[in-house]
């Protein structure tokens, strides 16, 4: 299972991504968290702190690793390159374990011109398109805020992907803006996660302005959850009512998941 968590910037996608990651990786399930921000910061919301985070090198830059697969140097525009890089070591080989999820920092894919041929494109979408081998297997990526990345590419090959909301139409237009996008693109499992939600009331609120998209839950906002980004612990242990709306988003995955099989 391949999810995407897109959306606004500033609206909780780090912060779903790693503790559906979390929760997984709890269950068993063996987790790869891609972080696919090019302002990277997926390793800290699953817990590691300033100085692990910043030993961490995105794959875009590991230029023997990019020389290697697909036999051009990082950047070689116009130099013959490989289209098919070997990339089904590399979560294993490249990745960083975080408390039983696999990390593995993207980097930046570049927006071009020419469709984006470059080796270290090729070799992450390609990665992309490959990382998960077994039915059990759960890829979780945190994009970019946005829609720009979806035209690049990032979010083909995933079997889900979930638009976080804050209650508020700026994030609610965005949601409407990748949802039109993700149709040109063929995306058809298309969720709405809303976040920092304070009331019941204002959950029904943001729900009728989000004519024609599937709600798979919401997220309580949580005092816990901000302090954790300032303190360096994961937000999702963070507070009880918050980790249970993880798990019932969860479960309504893995219900949809399953009728997908059927
Ligand atoms: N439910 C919540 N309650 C309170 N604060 C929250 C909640 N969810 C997220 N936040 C806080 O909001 C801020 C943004 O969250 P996060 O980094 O997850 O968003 P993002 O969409 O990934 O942002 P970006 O677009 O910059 O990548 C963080 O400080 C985070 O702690
Ligand atoms: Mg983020």
């Amino acid at each position: 299972m391949k999810i995407a968590v897109s959306g606004k910037g500033g609206v909780g996608k780090t912060t779903l991504a790693a503790c559906l990651a979390k929760y997984y990786a709890q269950k068993g399930s063996k987790v790869i968290a891609v972080d696919a921000d090019p302002d990277a910061n997926l390793a800290s919301a699953l817990g590691l702190d300033m100085e692990e985070s910043s030993d961490l090198v995105p794959l875009t830059d590991q230029k023997e690793l990019i020389e290697e697969r697909t036999g051009a140097k990082p950047g070689g525009y116009g130099a013959y390159f490989k289209l098919n890089p070997k990339v089904d070591d590399i979560s294993q080989k490249f990745g960083v374990d975080v408390g039983g999820v696999r990390l593995l920092v993207a980097g930046t894919v570049k927006a071009g011109g020419s469709g984006c041929y470059c080796p270290e494109n090729v070799l992450l979408k390609r990665l992309f398109k490959y990382l998960v081998v077994d039915t059990d297997e759960v890829v979780i990526m945190d994009m970019e805020a946005g829609i720009e990345h979806l035209g690049r590419g990032t979010c083909e090959n995933m079997d889900m992907l979930i638009i976080v909301i804050e209650p508020g139409m700026r994030s609610v237009q965005t949601a409407f803006a990748v949802k039109k996008m993700s149709e040109d693109l063929g995306i058809k499992s298309l969720f709405i996660v809303a976040n920092k939600i304070k009331s019941t009331k204002e959950f029904e609120e943001v729900k009728k302005r989000l004519t024609g998209f599937s709600i798979l839950g919401q997220m309580p906002y949580s005092e816990k959850v901000r302090e954790s980004d300032l303190g360096f612990f994961s937000p999702c242990e963070a507070d009880e009512k918050f980790k249970k709306a993880i798990m019932e988003i969860a479960e309504k995955i893995d219900v949809y998941t399953l009728d997908q099989k059927e």
